[in-house]
């Protein structure tokens, strides 16, 4: 049995780093694991602007103090958003991506597009420039079952969209259903995938296991069992389409036991672990460095990271909390213990 593995320096293509007190408690976990990370734009407000993202860059750089550790800004797309501050923002580097979230699709998404049909100006403008559009996949409509929104939106939204725009980078953010994931393995366009450890290892009976459970809750919401097999199925394939993105996203505790409790599930400080131990049962293991390390680099068009990191079979038992006070989290699987532990 391996009891030891080292790859290449990982990247987290999806994570929420929030601001303030927050930011400096939960950041160091990504970039103790991680080399670089996609930061996702959801604040209040939310960046739209080259100025609010260089200064949100500068507030993560002094909140991870020494670690060697970039963050990758996104833009947040609004429906007034000009063409011209993305296509400035990427040729300066401070832009990586812009992210689409349908407007109330999920937490700090109220200033997101309401139609992203009328978006033509920007979408014209990635296609042209090789900047990748990360999308939150879900329709909005509430009349569409919640467990059903993402399905919906790959067909009423994504197949007209990779129609119209042949040659825009996309990446499907946080995947949950069979659907989704076969869209992205198999249409004839430049489409990529994140998957987060929680849609790999857990299915939507953890929400009521026993009661509600309000740790279990994420946007796209958990799904049912084969969605998780099929999601999994695709991770572990070796697809280059496929890759790491933890969608961390800490709420302080009370924000989370809540009579209206926020979506989002807090993986960062065992994220390697988790998806280790599934590439392990999964019998994948040589697929891992692809998924953890190298995918997401070459979609984005990004060097691979120089170094390595190190995980050794071990027992790793999570805290029941992570933080205090205003910064008091629970992180995902809680008081549960992971077969891999990292060794840096
Ligand atoms: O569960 C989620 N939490 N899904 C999202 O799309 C947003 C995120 C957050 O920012 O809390
Ligand atoms: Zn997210």
């Amino acid at each position: 049995m391996t009891q030891s593995l080292t790859i290449r320096r990982p990247d987290d293509w999806h994570v929420h780093f929030r601001d303030g007190a927050m930011l400096d408690a939960v950041a160091r976990h990504t970039a103790r694991q991680f080399a670089r990370a996609i930061i996702m734009p959801n604040l209040t407000p939310p960046v739209t602007s080259i100025d609010a993202a260089r200064a949100y860059r500068d507030r993560i750089l002094a909140a991870v103090g020494d670690a060697a550790f970039t963050p990758l800004m996104t833009c947040y797309l609004t429906d007034g958003i000009d063409p011209a501050e993305i296509e400035r923002g990427y040729a300066e580097g401070v832009f990586a991506a812009c992210k689409l979230y349908p407007a109330h699709a999920t937490t700090n998404s109220a200033h997101g597009v309401t139609d992203i049909r009328a978006l033509t100006g920007v979408l014209e403008t990635l296609q042209r420039i090789g900047m990748p559009l990360l999308i939150h996949g879900e329709v909005t409509d509430k009349a569409i079952d919640i467990f059903d929104r993402e399905a919906v939106f790959v067909e009423r939204t994504l197949g007209p969209l990779t129609r119209d725009y042949p040659a825009l980078k996309i990446v499907l953010e946080h995947i949950t259903t069979a659907e989704a994931a076969a869209f992205v393995l198999e249409a004839d366009h430049p489409i990529a995938a994140t998957i987060t450890p929680q849609h790999l290892m857990i299915n939507r009976n953890a929400l009521f296991d026993g009661g509600l459970r309000p740790h279990a809750y994420c946007l796209p919401v958990l799904k049912r069992e084969t969605h998780r097999l099929a999601v999994r199925a695709a991770a572990v394939s070796g697809s280059p389409r496929i890759f790491l993105g933890t969608d961390s996203a800490p709420h302080v505790v009370g924000a989370k036991e809540s009579g209206c409790g926020c979506a989002g599930i807090f993986n960062a400080p065992f994220a390697l672990e988790a998806y280790l131990s599934v590439f392990d049962a999964e019998g994948a293991l040589p697929h891992f460095e692809g998924f953890a390390s190298e995918h997401g680099a070459r979609f984005y068009g990004l060097p691979l990271n120089e170094g390595t990191v190190t995980l050794v079979r071990d027992a790793v038992v999570v805290p029941d909390r992570i933080g205090k006070g205003d910064t008091s989290v629970v992180p995902f699987l809680a008081g549960t213990t992971l077969g891999w532990r990292f060794a840096g």
